[in-house]
Parts: structure tokens; C-alpha cells; sequence
């Protein structure tokens, strides 16, 4: 498997399917009503079974930038939780800040949780379209300052899901990692 390490292993990117993770958590890019969709969504609903959806139906969805946190299911992950992206318009409509809450408050509601380690796709960057050059540096600075304000958290794992996406963590991760604040 392919493997980049941040300086400390506690921020990886590996290239896979985000719904083969055995990590307490798994973060699901989902849409505001909470009841799936397509990529991300909708294979990690797949893999999880009926349950999921069963779940989400109950929690009457969730806000842009905001997330929320279910049962894993059938899932190797223990956990899911469900943050809404947002649709990039230009870059002028608050775009960046969503996008980092997304980070933000999934790893707020792991933190919470008491979870150790959490996945993440590249949130917003499929069908919601977020340039990926852009959400990337986004998705690593806000995680980097997470942890380095709240060390309950062990491990962050970027999952990639195609070459594309995993040679630009390849290249920026160390990079950012190594910035000094
Ligand atoms: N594992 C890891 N990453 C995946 C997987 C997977 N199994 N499937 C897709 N991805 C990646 C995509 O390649 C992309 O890099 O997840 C990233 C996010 O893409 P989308 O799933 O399209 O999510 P997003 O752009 O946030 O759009 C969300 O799409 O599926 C609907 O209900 C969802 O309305 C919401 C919108």
C-alpha cells in the first residue's frame, strides 16, 4: 500500500477505499439531508448496510460545514461521521472556511468521542467540485492544527482514492508538515 507519513505518522495519506479502514472512525462526505448518495456516500452506505440509513433518518441532517456521527455497521470502522461540503462556486463564497469546518468539527466529534484514529476522504473535491490543489492545503493545515491542540487523537489518515489525488498529498504532506507555524 502506498504510504505517506507526515512527520510523525500522526497525519498520513495512503491511497485506498475509505470504507476498507479498520480505524475507529471513518468521515463520510455526505449532503445536508443525511440519506446518501453517490461516491463516498453512497459506498459507504453500501458497505455499511441498511442500518446506516436507518440511522441517518433520524438524526433530520445535518448543516453545511457541520457533522454528525453514527454507528459504523457493517463497516470494519467502528464509527461514521457524516460532514457536509460544500458546492465551490469561485472561491469568493466562503469556500475555505466551510471546507475547514468540515475538519474541524469531525475531529471535534471524535475528540469528543474519545476516538484514537479517523479517516478522511478529500471532502467537496468530487461532486462538489472543489479544485483539489485547493482543498488539499486546506484539509492539511486544518488538521495539523487540530493536533497540535488536542493530542487525544493518535492517528489522521488521508485516504485517496485515485493516483491523481494521492500524488498531490504525496507532495504537499511533508511539505506543510514541516511549516512552521
Ligand atoms: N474511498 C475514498 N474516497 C472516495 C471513495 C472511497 N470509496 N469514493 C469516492 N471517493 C473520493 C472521491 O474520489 C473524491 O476524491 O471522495 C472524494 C469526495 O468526492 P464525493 O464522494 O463526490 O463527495 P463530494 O465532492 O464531497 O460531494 C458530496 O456527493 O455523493 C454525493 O451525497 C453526496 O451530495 C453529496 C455530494
Amino acid at each position: 500500500m502506498n504510504t505517506v507519513n507526515g512527520t510523525s505518522k500522526k497525519i498520513v495519506a495512503i491511497q485506498g477505499d475509505i470504507t476498507q479502514q479498520a480505524v475507529d472512525a471513518i468521515v463520510n462526505a455526505a449532503n445536508k439531508s443525511l440519506l446518501g448518495g453517490s461516491g463516498v456516500d453512497g459506498a459507504i452506505h453500501r458497505a455499511a448496510g441498511p442500518e446506516l440509513l436507518a440511522q441517518c433518518r433520524l438524526l433530520n441532517g445535518c448543516e453545511t460545514g457541520d457533522a454528525k456521527i453514527t454507528k459504523g455497521y457493517n463497516l470494519l470502522a467502528k464509527w461514521v461521521i457524516h460532514t457536509v461540503g460544500l458546492i465551490w462556486r469561485d472561491g469568493n463564497h466562503g469556500e475555505k472556511k466551510l471546507l475547514a469546518s468540515c475538519y474541524v468539527r469531525s475531529l471535534e466529534i471524535a475528540a469528543e468521542k474519545g476516538l484514537k484514529t479517523i479517516a478522511f476522504p478529500a471532502i467537496s473535491t468530487g461532486v462538489y467540485g472543489f479544485p483539489v490543489e485547493l482543498a488539499t492545503p486546506i484539509a492539511i493545515r486544518t488538521v495539523k492544527e487540530f493536533l497540535q491542540k488536542n493530542s487525544s487523537i493518535q492517528q489522521v489518515i488521508f485516504v485517496c482514492f485515485n493516483d491523481q489525488l494521492f500524488e498531490i498529498y504525496r507532495q504537499l504532506l511533508p511539505q506543510i508538515l514541516s511549516e512552521s507555524n
